[in-house]
């Protein structure tokens, strides 16, 4: 109708002066005439009306279809996920009735080109797509049900945890680096290389960018990336991925208790920022309804006294023994502890033999490690780090204990000939704190599309 007045263009989740809604109980007033687009994601028939939820990944409307309008061809054969362009008037909903935002948008035109209409019949999505569907087959869909509310939801929670950790890194001067993810050295062990091919040359993708963040503190001071990092993980629990995206950061002159301060900091503030954003903790507060900020300090349980938690509350090792002193606290039994402790835990000091081989030593117990790592209750460990072994010499016999050839490393050996400094660092799973932070019970539902062994598509 070419009376109407020309419409607003707006998105679905657009609020503000520039859109009126027209007031249900006063004859007199007036909606603001929009124009939206969307997908179709739910509808639902009542007599004559036609209930549309439409959908365009900023938020959702209600729309009603009335009159003629929801008799036509189009109305009739309506499918969901089909795309839609609508006009019409903007109007509260009457009272009692409940829509998103508490309005919606009386339609008096759209349009659906032939080719926008999704699939019916035996391909409509709700018959491809079965909410009781085994695990594997919904990833196998994962391009479709990542439409889904929980799904989506999950992935914009992570597109704000991303942006919130670049700021909280820039508040306090950690600049950003681009480390490379076809390397030749390894960082946490042969065991989990992807090997390939590199022009005739033994290469792997990236375990951890770790050790080229430490190349950057001599010219950059403290430095972080996101990067993506790789595992050939061969066992399947619900929290290895075979790629995985990796927050590192590392931080030059400091002590080991000026490092678990930092990642506190760092996870605390995070989360502040995430949460002061009404739409993002709307989703957390539906995903994860008793999520509460942590409280800080973080809990400090040294590693030998975890061993002693679990003997005293009969937890047994994968040997189906008590845990004793040098024992890799294997998932299942630290996901115990964290569930029974039910806060976050800073476990530190690590036995050598069980870590890594850059970790500098406990100077007051040669045993250990200054080494942490941070556990969430229901997901586990969600960050690894610990100081750097500083001295040359150290470093070199660490190599010789591992039984690395020391030779591929001479760019990060030759950190400790040319100043070098305390130092130390940590890696944080973006799934595994996403999966705490939405309450998921498996990373490979907080990210796009996962990669975990026996799985490389879509
Ligand atoms: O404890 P990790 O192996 O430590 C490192 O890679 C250090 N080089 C990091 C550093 O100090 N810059 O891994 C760190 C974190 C783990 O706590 C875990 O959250 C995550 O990375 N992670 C994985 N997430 C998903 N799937 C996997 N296979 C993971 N392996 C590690």
């Amino acid at each position: 109708d070419a009376s109407l007045p020309a419409p607003v263009k707006i998105k679905l989740s657009d609020v503000g002066d520039h859109i009126k809604l027209r007031d249900t109980q006063d004859p007199e007033s007036k909606g603001t005439r929009v124009r939206v687009v969307g997908r179709v994601h739910r509808e639902r028939k009542q007599k004559d009306v036609l209930f549309i939820t439409l959908r365009d990944g900023y938020g959702q409307m209600q729309v009603v279809i009335a009159g003629k309008l929801a008799k036509t061809y189009d109305a009739l054969t309506l499918t969901r996920e089909t795309s839609m362009e609508i006009f019409g008037e903007m109007r509260e909903v009457p009272p009692g009735a409940r829509a998103p935002l508490n309005r919606e948008l009386h339609a008096d035109f759209y349009k659906i080109p032939n080719h926008w209409k999704a699939a019916g019949g035996d391909d409509a999505i709700t018959n491809r797509v079965q909410a009781d569907a085994e695990h594997a087959t919904l990833l196998d869909l994962r391009h479709l049900t990542l439409r889904g509310d929980v799904a989506s939801s999950i992935m914009l929670v992570r597109d704000a945890v991303e942006f919130a950790f670049s700021q909280a890194y820039r508040e306090i001067q950690i600049r950003k680096v681009s480390p490379p993810a076809l390397v030749q050295t390894q960082v946490e062990g042969g065991g989990s290389l992807f090997k390939f091919d590199y022009y005739k040359e033994e290469a792997y993708l990236t375990q951890s960018s770790q050790l080229y963040l430490e190349t950057c503190l001599p010219s950059m001071g403290a430095v972080y990336c996101i990067e993506k990092s790789f595992r050939a993980e061969k066992s399947l629990t619900r929290r290895h991925l075979s790629e995985f995206t990796h927050i590192e950061a590392e931080l030059d002159f400091i002590s080991f208790d000026d490092l678990l301060e930092h990642i506190e900091h760092i996870m605390c503030r995070v989360l502040e920022l995430v949460m002061a954003d009404p739409v993002i903790a709307e989703k957390v507060k539906d995903m994860n309804p008793d999520f509460k900020m942590p409280e800080r300090p973080f809990m400090r349980m040294k590693y030998s006294d975890a061993i002693a938690w679990l003997q005293e509350h009969e937890i047994l090792n994968e040997d189906n023994e008590p845990h004793k002193f040098g024992d890799d606290i294997a998932e299942a039994a630290e996901r115990k502890m964290t569930d029974i402790i039910n806060k976050p835990i800073f476990l530190t000091h690590f036995p050598t033999a069980i870590k890594a081989f850059y970790m500098q030593r406990d100077p007051e117990d040669e045993r250990v490690t200054e080494s942490v790592d941070c556990l969430m209750p229901g997901v586990g460990e969600i960050v690894g780090g610990s100081m750097r072994m500083d001295k040359f010499e150290d470093l070199m016999g660490a190599f010789g204990r591992e039984g690395i050839d020391p030779e591929a490393y001479y760019w990060y050996t030759d950190q400790r000939k040319y100043g070098s400094s305390p130092h130390g660092g940590y890696g944080l799973g973006f799934e595994r704190f996403l999966a705490w932070l939405c309450k998921q019970h498996t990373v490979r539902d907080c990210c796009l599309y996962p990669r975990y062994f026996g799985r490389c598509k879509p």
